[in-house]
């Protein structure tokens, strides 16, 4: 496509909150908490907060200059600046792919979780949540609600860039950041919510630096920015020229990182004035969230406002990666974008259906989640990383940081300088401590 002809975002806010759309997801909702919960407490949130500053933001800088210098899909922007190094954007592509193939379904259950908070039934019914959540997961119902997920995405990335994903992150972004403020506050003030607090933000500094917390903290931080498998790359390519890299980059992750740590104030006081176990694992949201609202005076009403958030944070994540995948398929196929959409469309179906039904008795959800998020996106980023500092033109990444010198000219080496020697040496150092 030519560069005029080829879609762009608006203005500076525009490109952030679309980009923080994809970012804030179920990584920041649903997995951070958990994560957190299980690694140390508000030691890991300093352990990510470091992940995110060394690594996530000189990693996602690499993805926007090579998507923005390009303005092409993951595959087609890494074949053009080098056809020896086009694997990297067919990774990204599978990444994607993998990522399609489990995160629909659980982006569904908000969607069950939603409608039956809504309808009172979450609440009126007279098995226990924990059976709640296992007969849902034991009927097809998951299979259902994850597709219509998948079409609800679809909807949107069929009307383009600027009237679908740009407009739609406009709307749903300010009304997750008000969702979410409300709760934390409705939240304080339950009984032993401070017990929460002080657990959130008590240390274990022992755990938190073992080396396999750290790599789940690099590995949350890159699933949670959305880096390290095109789909900044494929967002980028949308940006205007004069587009701000350094602030756009800064701007997202601080809003993940709020984000985050507000859904970790949401949800660890609420756990504890439930006396609840904070480790309870991905459940977490869909068992333990139910229980604490139960006790609450207008428990569906606070119900169905925290799966309106969850879903759509959910919504805005799920279309980066279906427009990962229709970019790719319009641009590398000479597709329409419709029919692009609609190929992504039906092989996410597919793929959730391989998930869904646990083929062979594979627990997908389980590989695809650690495979995407502790190898593919972490190697993803080391590579792109050292092609971007060590492959690429001299001065291209300091041209493309500064906008050709005219501005951010004295962080522009520093980044450069981090892309060089210290982010894909740290992600190569922890991913070998790990494996052994
Ligand atoms: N960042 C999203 C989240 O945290 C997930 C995601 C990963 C989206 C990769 C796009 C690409 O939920």
């Amino acid at each position: 496509m030519s560069e005029n002809k080829r879609a762009s975002f608006g203005g500076k806010l525009s490109v952030i909150l679309v980009a923080a759309g994809s970012a804030i997801g179920l990584g920041a909702i649903w997995r951070f908490p958990y994560i957190a919960g299980e690694n140390g407490g508000a030691a890991f949130v300093l352990v990510f907060l470091l992940s995110v500053l060394v690594v996530g933001i000189p990693a996602m800088l690499a993805e926007f200059a090579i998507g923005r210098y390009t303005r092409k899909n993951a595959v087609g922007a890494f074949r053009s600046l080098s056809k020896r190094w086009s694997w990297l954007g067919y990774g990204g592509v599978l990444c994607a792919l993998f990522i399609s193939g489990y995160y629909y379904l659980i982006a569904g259950w908000s969607l069950e979780y939603l409608v039956n908070s809504a309808t009172g039934q979450l609440y009126s019914s007279s098995l226990s949540f924990t059976e709640q959540f296992k007969e849902f997961q034991a009927s097809w119902r998951p299979l259902i609600y994850g597709v219509i997920f998948i079409l609800m995405t679809y909807f949107i990335v069929s009307r383009g860039v600027e009237k679908g994903i740009e407009k739609a992150s406009k709307i749903m972004m300010p009304l997750l950041f008000v969702i979410l403020i409300v709760m934390a506050v409705r939240v304080a003030f339950m009984p032993g919510a401070s017990e929460g607090y002080r657990f959130f933000l008590s240390c274990d500094f022992a755990q938190a630096f073992k080396p396999e917390t750290i790599m789940m903290a690099i590995g949350q931080a890159f699933f949670s920015l959305s880096v390290g498998m095109g789909c900044m790359v494929t967002y980028s390519s949308y940006f205007k020229r004069n587009n701000n890299l350094v602030n756009t980059s800064l701007n997202v992750s601080l809003l993940t990182l709020m984000v985050s740590v507000l859904a970790g104030l949401v949800i660890f006081p609420a756990v504890f004035s439930a006396g609840i176990e904070p480790s309870e694992g991905p459940s977490l949201v869909f068992v333990t969230l139910p229980e604490i609202f139960n006790g609450m005076p207008l428990a569906p009403l606070w119900s169905t406002i925290f799966f309106v958030l969850v879903m759509l944070a959910s919504l805005t994540s799920t279309i980066s990666f279906h427009e990962v995948l229709t970019a790719y398929f319009a641009e590398e196929f000479k597709l329409s974008r419709r029919a692009a959409a609609i190929t992504t469309t039906a092989i996410s179906v597919v793929l959730s259906l391989l998930t869904f039904s646990k083929l062979f008795g594979i627990d997908y959800l389980d590989i695809f989640d650690k495979l995407t998020a502790n190898v593919m996106m972490p190697l993803g980023a080391m590579f792109t990383c050292v092609f971007a500092a060590w492959f690429l033109e001299r001065g291209f990444m300091k041209n493309e940081l500064t906008n050709q010198n005219t501005i951010n000219r004295y962080v522009a080496p520093v980044i450069v300088f981090m892309l060089k020697y210290i982010t894909p040496l740290l992600i190569f150092y922890i991913f070998v401590m790990n494996l052994i």
